[in-house]
Protein backbone atom coordinates (compact mmCIF):
# COMPACT_ATOMS: atom_id res chain seq x y z
CA UNK A 1 0.00 0.00 0.00
CA UNK A 2 0.77 3.87 0.17
CA UNK A 3 4.02 4.64 1.31
CA UNK A 4 3.09 6.56 3.92
CA UNK A 5 1.28 3.53 6.11
CA UNK A 6 5.02 1.87 5.67
CA UNK A 7 6.94 4.81 7.39
CA UNK A 8 4.06 5.19 9.81
CA UNK A 9 4.77 1.38 11.11
CA UNK A 10 8.73 1.51 11.09
CA UNK A 11 8.35 4.12 13.47
CA UNK A 12 6.25 1.77 15.70
CA UNK A 13 9.04 -1.16 14.63
CA UNK A 14 11.35 1.04 16.04
CA UNK A 15 10.18 2.54 19.25
CA UNK A 16 8.96 -1.49 19.75
CA UNK A 17 13.07 -2.50 19.93
CA UNK A 18 13.60 0.69 22.02
CA UNK A 19 11.22 -0.76 24.50
CA UNK A 20 11.86 -4.31 25.43
CA UNK A 21 8.46 -3.85 27.82
CA UNK A 22 6.32 -3.32 24.77
CA UNK A 23 5.56 -7.24 24.48
CA UNK A 24 3.93 -7.31 28.25
CA UNK A 25 0.53 -6.65 27.48
CA UNK A 26 0.61 -9.73 25.05
CA UNK A 27 -1.17 -11.84 27.90
CA UNK A 28 -4.79 -13.09 27.70
CA UNK A 29 -5.56 -13.13 23.95
CA UNK A 30 -7.40 -15.84 24.01
CA UNK A 31 -9.94 -16.52 20.87
CA UNK A 32 -12.93 -16.86 22.27
CA UNK A 33 -15.48 -15.64 18.93
CA UNK A 34 -15.66 -17.48 15.89
CA UNK A 35 -16.31 -14.28 13.83
CA UNK A 36 -14.19 -14.28 10.76
CA UNK A 37 -13.81 -10.72 11.27
CA UNK A 38 -10.61 -9.15 12.21
CA UNK A 39 -9.75 -5.68 13.34
CA UNK A 40 -6.48 -4.39 11.54
CA UNK A 41 -4.86 -1.32 13.58
CA UNK A 42 -1.90 0.97 14.38
CA UNK A 43 -3.45 2.34 17.18
CA UNK A 44 -4.34 -0.90 20.02
CA UNK A 45 -6.98 1.56 22.22
CA UNK A 46 -9.32 1.85 18.84
CA UNK A 47 -10.07 -1.66 19.02
CA UNK A 48 -12.48 -1.53 21.30
CA UNK A 49 -14.24 0.63 19.05
CA UNK A 50 -15.10 -1.64 17.06
CA UNK A 51 -15.13 -4.73 18.99
CA UNK A 52 -17.65 -3.85 21.45
CA UNK A 53 -20.02 -5.19 19.23
CA UNK A 54 -18.75 -8.28 19.67
CA UNK A 55 -18.07 -8.82 15.93
CA UNK A 56 -14.22 -8.30 16.18
CA UNK A 57 -12.79 -12.40 16.93
CA UNK A 58 -8.98 -11.34 16.18
CA UNK A 59 -6.65 -8.25 15.55
CA UNK A 60 -3.66 -7.46 13.74
CA UNK A 61 -1.16 -4.44 13.64
CA UNK A 62 1.75 -5.47 11.09
CA UNK A 63 3.88 -6.26 14.06
CA UNK A 64 5.20 -8.42 16.59
CA UNK A 65 3.88 -6.65 19.45
CA UNK A 66 0.45 -5.67 20.88
CA UNK A 67 1.87 -2.39 21.16
CA UNK A 68 -0.82 -1.61 23.67
CA UNK A 69 -3.57 -3.57 25.34
CA UNK A 70 -6.44 -5.18 23.51
CA UNK A 71 -9.78 -5.60 24.17
CA UNK A 72 -9.57 -9.16 26.13
CA UNK A 73 -11.93 -11.68 23.46
CA UNK A 74 -9.77 -10.30 20.70
CA UNK A 75 -6.94 -13.00 19.54
CA UNK A 76 -3.33 -10.99 18.61
CA UNK A 77 -2.01 -12.41 15.77
CA UNK A 78 1.60 -11.48 15.10
CA UNK A 79 3.34 -10.47 11.84
CA UNK A 80 6.54 -10.99 10.89
CA UNK A 81 6.55 -8.38 8.17
CA UNK A 82 9.66 -8.49 6.72
CA UNK A 83 13.52 -8.48 7.25
CA UNK A 84 13.20 -5.22 8.80
CA UNK A 85 11.73 -7.05 11.87
CA UNK A 86 13.95 -10.02 11.68
CA UNK A 87 16.08 -8.76 14.88
CA UNK A 88 13.84 -9.49 18.12
CA UNK A 89 11.62 -11.95 16.49
CA UNK A 90 12.27 -15.16 17.69
CA UNK A 91 11.51 -13.83 21.29
CA UNK A 92 8.57 -11.82 20.58
CA UNK A 93 7.16 -14.47 19.77
CA UNK A 94 7.88 -17.29 21.70
CA UNK A 95 6.31 -15.11 24.20
CA UNK A 96 3.22 -14.28 22.07
CA UNK A 97 2.40 -18.33 21.18
CA UNK A 98 2.89 -18.88 25.70
CA UNK A 99 0.11 -16.24 25.40
CA UNK A 100 -2.69 -17.45 22.98
CA UNK A 101 -1.96 -16.37 19.97
CA UNK A 102 -2.63 -19.54 17.36
CA UNK A 103 -1.27 -18.04 14.11
CA UNK A 104 1.64 -16.50 12.94
CA UNK A 105 1.23 -14.26 9.65
CA UNK A 106 4.31 -14.19 7.05
CA UNK A 107 5.76 -11.14 4.97
CA UNK A 108 3.76 -7.87 4.23
CA UNK A 109 3.15 -7.70 0.43
CA UNK A 110 6.71 -8.98 -0.36
CA UNK A 111 5.16 -8.40 -3.99
CA UNK A 112 5.27 -4.59 -3.58
CA UNK A 113 9.12 -2.82 -3.74
CA UNK A 114 7.64 -0.64 -0.59
CA UNK A 115 6.63 -3.15 1.30
CA UNK A 116 7.88 -6.34 2.19
CA UNK A 117 9.80 -6.77 -1.16
CA UNK A 118 11.09 -10.24 -1.70
CA UNK A 119 11.57 -12.69 -4.55
CA UNK A 120 9.35 -15.87 -3.94
CA UNK A 121 12.86 -17.93 -3.53
CA UNK A 122 14.00 -15.15 -0.93
CA UNK A 123 10.85 -15.10 0.67
CA UNK A 124 10.78 -19.44 1.20
CA UNK A 125 14.19 -19.48 2.71
CA UNK A 126 13.05 -16.57 4.98
CA UNK A 127 10.15 -17.92 6.13
CA UNK A 128 11.54 -21.88 6.54
CA UNK A 129 14.31 -20.09 8.79
CA UNK A 130 11.70 -17.35 10.95
CA UNK A 131 8.09 -19.16 10.65
CA UNK A 132 8.84 -23.19 9.71
CA UNK A 133 9.99 -24.01 13.21
CA UNK A 134 7.00 -22.29 15.25
CA UNK A 135 4.75 -24.87 12.80
CA UNK A 136 4.24 -27.47 15.88
CA UNK A 137 2.50 -24.79 17.77
CA UNK A 138 0.87 -22.10 16.18
CA UNK A 139 -0.76 -22.46 12.26
CA UNK A 140 1.33 -20.79 9.72
CA UNK A 141 -0.37 -17.78 7.25
CA UNK A 142 1.74 -17.61 4.17
CA UNK A 143 2.97 -14.20 3.14
CA UNK A 144 0.22 -12.10 1.88
CA UNK A 145 0.12 -10.83 -1.64
CA UNK A 146 -1.21 -7.72 -3.42
CA UNK A 147 -3.92 -8.49 -6.24
CA UNK A 148 -1.84 -7.16 -8.59
CA UNK A 149 -1.41 -9.05 -12.05
CA UNK A 150 1.76 -10.02 -13.89
CA UNK A 151 4.62 -12.07 -13.84
CA UNK A 152 5.56 -12.68 -10.17
CA UNK A 153 2.90 -10.28 -8.77
CA UNK A 154 0.31 -11.22 -6.95
CA UNK A 155 -1.42 -14.98 -7.00
CA UNK A 156 1.07 -15.52 -9.18
CA UNK A 157 3.77 -14.83 -6.78
CA UNK A 158 2.14 -16.85 -4.28
CA UNK A 159 2.01 -20.07 -6.44
CA UNK A 160 5.44 -19.68 -7.17
CA UNK A 161 6.14 -18.94 -3.46
CA UNK A 162 3.61 -21.88 -2.64
CA UNK A 163 6.24 -24.02 -5.04
CA UNK A 164 9.08 -23.62 -3.57
CA UNK A 165 7.94 -23.71 -0.06
CA UNK A 166 6.67 -27.27 0.14
CA UNK A 167 8.16 -28.08 3.18
CA UNK A 168 7.15 -24.87 5.19
CA UNK A 169 4.46 -26.16 7.15
CA UNK A 170 2.18 -23.11 5.67
CA UNK A 171 -1.52 -24.00 6.30
CA UNK A 172 -3.41 -20.90 5.05
CA UNK A 173 -3.47 -18.45 2.23
CA UNK A 174 -2.96 -14.42 2.68
CA UNK A 175 -4.43 -12.12 0.38
CA UNK A 176 -5.00 -8.13 0.02
CA UNK A 177 -7.29 -6.29 -2.31
CA UNK A 178 -7.85 -2.84 -3.11
CA UNK A 179 -10.34 -1.97 -6.07
CA UNK A 180 -13.60 -0.29 -7.13
CA UNK A 181 -16.55 -3.17 -7.24
CA UNK A 182 -17.91 -6.29 -4.93
CA UNK A 183 -17.68 -8.31 -8.29
CA UNK A 184 -14.15 -7.78 -8.80
CA UNK A 185 -13.39 -8.72 -4.78
CA UNK A 186 -15.41 -11.99 -4.96
CA UNK A 187 -13.72 -12.79 -8.24
CA UNK A 188 -10.07 -12.21 -6.58
CA UNK A 189 -10.94 -14.04 -3.45
CA UNK A 190 -12.40 -16.96 -5.35
CA UNK A 191 -9.21 -17.12 -7.19
CA UNK A 192 -7.21 -17.38 -3.67
CA UNK A 193 -9.35 -20.04 -2.62
CA UNK A 194 -9.09 -21.91 -5.47
CA UNK A 195 -5.81 -21.16 -5.28
CA UNK A 196 -5.30 -22.39 -1.86
CA UNK A 197 -7.16 -25.70 -2.33
CA UNK A 198 -4.80 -26.78 -5.07
CA UNK A 199 -2.28 -26.71 -2.35
CA UNK A 200 -4.18 -28.43 -0.04
CA UNK A 201 -4.66 -25.16 2.11
CA UNK A 202 -8.02 -25.21 4.26
CA UNK A 203 -8.05 -21.26 4.98
CA UNK A 204 -7.59 -18.38 3.31
CA UNK A 205 -7.63 -14.94 4.92
CA UNK A 206 -7.81 -11.50 3.70
CA UNK A 207 -5.69 -9.66 5.74
CA UNK A 208 -6.36 -6.36 3.86
CA UNK A 209 -8.88 -4.78 1.79
CA UNK A 210 -10.88 -1.68 0.46
CA UNK A 211 -12.38 0.46 -2.06
CA UNK A 212 -9.82 2.60 -3.85
CA UNK A 213 -12.54 5.31 -3.23
CA UNK A 214 -12.22 4.97 0.56
CA UNK A 215 -8.62 4.56 0.66
CA UNK A 216 -8.18 8.49 1.18
CA UNK A 217 -8.85 8.60 4.68
CA UNK A 218 -12.06 11.00 4.40
CA UNK A 219 -14.11 9.04 7.16
CA UNK A 220 -15.80 5.93 5.66
CA UNK A 221 -18.30 6.84 2.87
CA UNK A 222 -21.44 5.29 2.08
CA UNK A 223 -20.04 3.42 -1.34
CA UNK A 224 -17.86 1.65 1.21
CA UNK A 225 -20.47 0.88 3.53
CA UNK A 226 -22.57 -0.14 0.98
CA UNK A 227 -19.78 -2.33 -0.35
CA UNK A 228 -19.48 -3.86 2.74
CA UNK A 229 -23.10 -4.86 3.09
CA UNK A 230 -22.08 -6.65 -0.29
CA UNK A 231 -19.04 -8.58 0.37
CA UNK A 232 -19.31 -9.62 4.02
CA UNK A 233 -22.18 -11.94 3.98
CA UNK A 234 -20.80 -13.41 1.05
CA UNK A 235 -17.14 -13.47 2.79
CA UNK A 236 -19.13 -15.09 5.82
CA UNK A 237 -20.78 -18.05 3.52
CA UNK A 238 -17.17 -18.81 1.97
CA UNK A 239 -15.95 -21.94 3.49
CA UNK A 240 -12.71 -21.53 2.17
CA UNK A 241 -11.89 -17.74 3.85
CA UNK A 242 -11.74 -18.61 7.52
CA UNK A 243 -10.72 -14.39 8.27
CA UNK A 244 -10.73 -11.17 6.98
CA UNK A 245 -10.11 -7.67 7.95
CA UNK A 246 -11.40 -4.18 6.18
CA UNK A 247 -8.38 -1.36 5.81
CA UNK A 248 -8.22 -0.53 8.78
CA UNK A 249 -9.56 0.38 12.28
CA UNK A 250 -7.93 3.65 12.34
CA UNK A 251 -9.68 7.06 12.37
CA UNK A 252 -10.69 8.23 8.44
CA UNK A 253 -11.31 4.77 7.86
CA UNK A 254 -13.64 1.89 9.85
CA UNK A 255 -13.72 5.04 12.29
CA UNK A 256 -14.64 8.48 12.46
CA UNK A 257 -12.67 9.63 15.74
CA UNK A 258 -12.96 7.14 17.87
CA UNK A 259 -16.51 6.11 16.75
CA UNK A 260 -17.51 4.11 13.62
CA UNK A 261 -17.88 5.55 10.89
CA UNK A 262 -20.52 5.04 8.46
CA UNK A 263 -18.59 1.96 6.92
CA UNK A 264 -17.07 1.22 10.46
CA UNK A 265 -21.09 0.41 11.34
CA UNK A 266 -21.70 -1.91 8.44
CA UNK A 267 -18.42 -3.55 9.80
CA UNK A 268 -19.80 -4.29 12.81
CA UNK A 269 -23.36 -4.98 12.43
C1 LIG B 1 1.88 -1.24 6.07
C2 LIG B 1 2.01 -1.24 7.55
C3 LIG B 1 1.10 -0.19 8.18
C4 LIG B 1 -0.28 -0.37 7.68
C5 LIG B 1 -1.26 0.65 8.25
C6 LIG B 1 0.46 -1.39 5.69
O1 LIG B 1 0.33 -1.34 4.30
O2 LIG B 1 2.67 -2.25 5.55
O3 LIG B 1 3.33 -0.99 7.84
O4 LIG B 1 1.13 -0.26 9.57
O5 LIG B 1 -0.31 -0.35 6.28
O6 LIG B 1 -0.86 1.94 8.07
Amino acid sequence: MVSFKYFSTALLATSALALPHGHTHAHAHKRTGTSKRGAAYNDASLVQSLSSGGLISWAYDWNMYTMGTLPSEVEFVPMLWGTKMFTGWFAAIQTLLGSGSNYILGFNEPDMSSQAAMSSSDAANYYRQYISPFSGQAKLVSPAVTNGVGSDVGLDWMRNFLNSCTDCGVTALAVHWYGDSADDFKNFVTQATELAAEYNLAETWVTEFALNSDLAGQGGTQASSDFLNDVLPWLDAQTGVSRYAYFMCGDGYLLSGSEPSLSGKAYIS
